[in-house]
């Protein structure tokens, strides 16, 4: 069984994939940390992604997996350095390339291969699982998206964020992945959308438990 959940930053997919994939005993599977991660390579090695050239020798050295939902690349914990903010302000212009994509979209495809599995993330439900089994698509108000992740920074102790400058980060973002070229962040017309502005987690979960049969 495949369960798509798409939607924009901070809508709350991750925290509620890895819900629903705890309550139905699945696999969940963060495709933005694997965009991220690559991102990640790319700043530490200083790889110019305007030359693809130099992108398509360097996508060969990079290795992502996950154990227990933590991502590695080449083998070293990341999951705290794919949520800096150099990471944020550049994961867009990364996931954007034709390249980049069509190896996380096969890599995606063969960790699920045969499984069970909960994937997050922009294209699930439109490119990388067209048949998925069932498809969510969640949206809530750029506001209430900007509070969240406020929240979030503040309780990783984060002093300084700022909730206008994470405002402007996430519709920067929301901006570039709808409109690349390259499968923009889009609801499938067969997608069940949930706005969650005014929803809790449980209310949400519930709600995404009560399609699944
Ligand atoms: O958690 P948050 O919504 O902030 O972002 P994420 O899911 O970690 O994804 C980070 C970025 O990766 C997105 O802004 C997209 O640019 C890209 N992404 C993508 O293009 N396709 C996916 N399937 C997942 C993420």
């Amino acid at each position: 069984m495949i369960i798509a959940v798409d939607g924009p930053a901070g809508a709350g997919k991750s925290t509620i994939s890895k819900l629903v994939a705890k309550k139905l005993g699945i696999q969940y599977l963060d495709t933005g940390a694997m965009y991220r991660a690559v991102t990640l390579y790319f700043l530490e090695n200083n790889v110019d992604f305007s030359n693809i050239d130099e992108v398509e020798k360097n996508l060969d050295k990079i290795h992502i997996d996950f154990l227990n939902n933590i991502p590695f690349l080449n083998n070293i914990d990341v999951s705290k350095q794919i949520r800096e903010k150099n990471v944020n302000d550049n994961v867009s212009a990364v996931s954007a390339l034709a390249i980049v994509r069509e190896k996380m979209v096969d890599l995606q495809r063969k960790m699920s291969n045969n499984k069970s599995v909960i994937l997050d993330g922009r294209d699930i439900g439109t490119v990388v699982f067209p048949n998925a089994n069932y498809k969510f698509f969640l949206v809530a108000s750029v506001d209430l998206r900007a509070q969240r992740r406020y929240k979030e920074e503040l309780e990783k102790g984060n002093k300084s964020a700022n909730i206008d400058d994470i405002k402007k980060s996430i519709e920067n973002r929301d901006y570039i992945d709808s409109t690349r070229t390259v499968t923009p962040l889009k609801k499938a017309d067969d997608a069940i959308q949930i706005d969650t502005s005014y929803m809790n987690i449980e209310e949400v979960v519930e709600s995404i438990i009560s399609y699944i049969k």
